[in-house]
């Protein structure tokens, strides 16, 4: 097939399949093929896989309360299906208060109204596997909600038996107004709660509604082991672990350390707080043990290769290589936020944080992350004139480099960040705490935006969404760039087959190209036995031209058959002479 009938063909099986007009079997046959060709490679199957997060609130209402909900998931499991979701991560359905939409949890181990039944959730697990899609849980080991019946006991009494599942300590002087230490929540103010009952401060790391645990009580640990082994016997078949760096604080509550700018004043941070390092608070050695612990729960159920995943802001290569365990024995995934969240379009940064996941993580897989409900979304790489070429090259970035993808819904419909004009209309508190300067996280978490209709298909037409829906889903919707060739979503499609039929772009080995280049980021994906890929993104609002001397990786050929390219530019006649429009992408394959 040519590339062009090829994606004209893709995008009209999406196509039909969006308006019911074809069963989705036909599809799923060549689906089957692949996953009989995986379970006999016998790799488990999260490596190379495609992560897609799934915000509950935000992807469909069924039952027109403004609310996204289990059913909704379920509703597009084909959807997600064609455009190659190996699984989904699901944030918090839990039962919860809901300060921090979900992360504050009052039971692990049941489902929110809101959300659905425990019911809708069983179906959406066995639906998912029917189509080869796993489903992975969010787990918040790090606080609860106030509102969980464990905080309720445990602030109830200086003696009672719970007392200690939680972080409570004494003031540097009797009263509120004198918390222990100086440390700060990542949300802002003092990380201590003064409760007026006991006399008594508590830890909490995010709101104050999300008390922090003790992880050093085994009472705790044993709980929560069993909240993982609840979600694996339900059928989930992995787990993110949120915010798993912080699950301990330094034991001799040292401060932590001012930041001062270049003439030695301290740097005051956005909620207006001085800004602090978080080193007595975060990353903590003992973190390494919990993980140990959660590992040996999910590795004993043998052959379900139960994935864990954890959320890992780390500065360095070094601390996110210990992640995955001296012996490969804590996390399978740790996220790799070094790469997609350089949060500018630095070719030299990107080349050398892209090397160190390939080659300074002992030969572990990388899992690539450009966007979640916690940052803005992509188009914080934009300028503003050629937003769509930039984000097809940090979509290819994202999925022809050696990895595990993680993307975040609607990111293939190159859905913007739409932040709120009005403190009045904010729902993260993060942005009520920090208005104007940081407006919450209201403006990633905008509903899902599925056609051109009312409410973009995400709820009724009557009804008023919990967030509104951005004006931008005029263009930007799953029904109108299903059926344009040139649209994200079809080149979300494009290369995520192509990551998953091309044995080279799947796992060859990863070699950053022209070194020197401050203009084109160029790599090369080469197997054994197999044709090797060039990839080459232009990071620049000017045309540029590349030349490829591969003769260094064994290859003397300068002839290459066009796998994708930006739309509407020219196929290459030879690897000597490469040219890219502004933002350009070409990936080819050596003849
Ligand atoms: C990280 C989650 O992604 C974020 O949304 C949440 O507010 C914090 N952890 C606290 O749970
Ligand atoms: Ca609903």
């Amino acid at each position: 097939m040519t590339q062009l009938t090829k994606r004209a063909s893709m995008a009209l099986a999406a196509m039909l399949l969006a308006t019911g007009l074809l069963g989705a079997p036909q599809l799923f046959a060549q689906t089957h093929a692949v996953a009989t060709t995986a379970t006999q490679n016998a790799e488990p199957w999260w490596k190379h896989a495609v992560i897609y997060e799934v915000y509950p609130r935000s992807f469909q209402d069924t039952n027109n309360d403004g609310i996204g909900d289990l059913n909704g998931i379920t509703q597009h499991l084909d959807y997600l299906k064609v455009l190659g979701v190996d699984a989904i991560w699901l944030t918090p359905i839990y039962p919860s208060p809901q300060v921090d939409f979900g992360y504050d949890i009052s039971n692990y181990e049941a489902v929110d109204p809101q959300y659905g039944t425990m019911k809708d959730f069983d179906h959406l697990v066995a639906e998912a596997k029917k189509r080869n899609i796993r489903i992975i849980m969010d787990l918040v080991l790090n606080h609860t909600s106030d509102k969980s019946p464990w905080f309720i006991e445990s602030r109830s009494s200086k003696t009672n038996p719970k007392r200690n599942w939680y972080m409570w300590h004494d003031g540097t002087a009797p009263g509120p107004g004198h918390p222990p230490n100086n440390w700060q929540s990542d949300f802002g103010h003092s990380a201590w709660e003064y409760d007026a009952k006991t006399g008594q401060y508590y830890y909490h790391k995010f709101y104050i509604q999300q008390p922090d645990l003790n992880w050093n009580n085994p009472q705790v640990r044993k709980a929560m082991y069993g909240v993982e082994r609840f979600w694996i016997n339900r059928g989930v078949d992995g787990f993110r672990l949120d915010a798993i760096t912080t699950l301990f604080e330094d034991p001799k509550m040292r401060d932590d350390l001012p930041v001062l700018d270049a003439n030695g004043k301290q740097k005051i941070n956005e909620f207006g707080d001085p800004q602090l390092n978080d080193t007595m608070t975060n990353n903590l050695p003992e973190v390494h043990d919990v993980l140990r612990e959660l590992r040996k729960v999910s590795d004993s159920y043998k052959g379900r290769n139960v994935v864990l995943i954890g959320e890992t802001y780390l500065n360095n290569i070094g601390d996110l290589k210990k992640m995955y365990g001296a012996n490969d024995d804590e996390l399978n995934l740790p996220m790799d936020m070094q790469i997609g969240f350089i949060n500018k379009l630095d070719v030299g940064l990107f080349r050398q944080r892209i090397n160190e996941a390939q080659t300074e993580i002992d030969g572990n897989l990388p899992l690539i992350v450009f966007d979640n409900h916690d940052n803005e979304r992509w188009d914080r790489y934009g300028d503003g004139t050629h937003n769509q070429d930039i984000g097809r090259v940090l979509a290819t970035i994202l999925f022809a480099t050696r990895d595990t993808a993680m993307m975040y819904y609607g990111d293939e419909i190159a859905m913007v960040t739409t932040p709120p004009t009005r403190k009045e209309d904010v729902k993260d508190p993060v942005g009520i705490t920090g208005w104007p300067k940081n407006k919450g996280r209201d403006g990633e978490r905008t509903p899902m935006q599925w056609n051109d209709g009312p409410n973009a298909g995400f709820t009724g037409p009557n009804v008023k969404p919990w967030l509104p829906i951005p004006p931008s889903y005029k263009q930007s919707n799953v029904k109108t760039e299903v059926a344009d060739f040139d649209s994200m979503l079809n080149w979300y499609k494009e290369l995520i087959t192509l990551r998953r039929d091309n044995p080279a772009i799947k796992d060859g080995k990863n070699i950053m190209l022209n070194t020197s280049d401050n203009n084109v980021l160029s790599w090369l994906r080469q197997a054994p036995g197999q044709p090797a890929v060039v990839v080459a993104c232009n990071f620049t609002a000017q045309p540029q031209k590349v030349s490829f001397d591969l003769s260094s990786q064994g290859i003397t050929s300068k002839q290459a058959k066009t796998l994708m390219k930006t739309p509407g530019s020219s196929d290459p006649a030879s690897l000597d002479s490469v040219n890219l429009p502004p933002f350009g992408v070409y990936i080819g394959q050596v003849q």
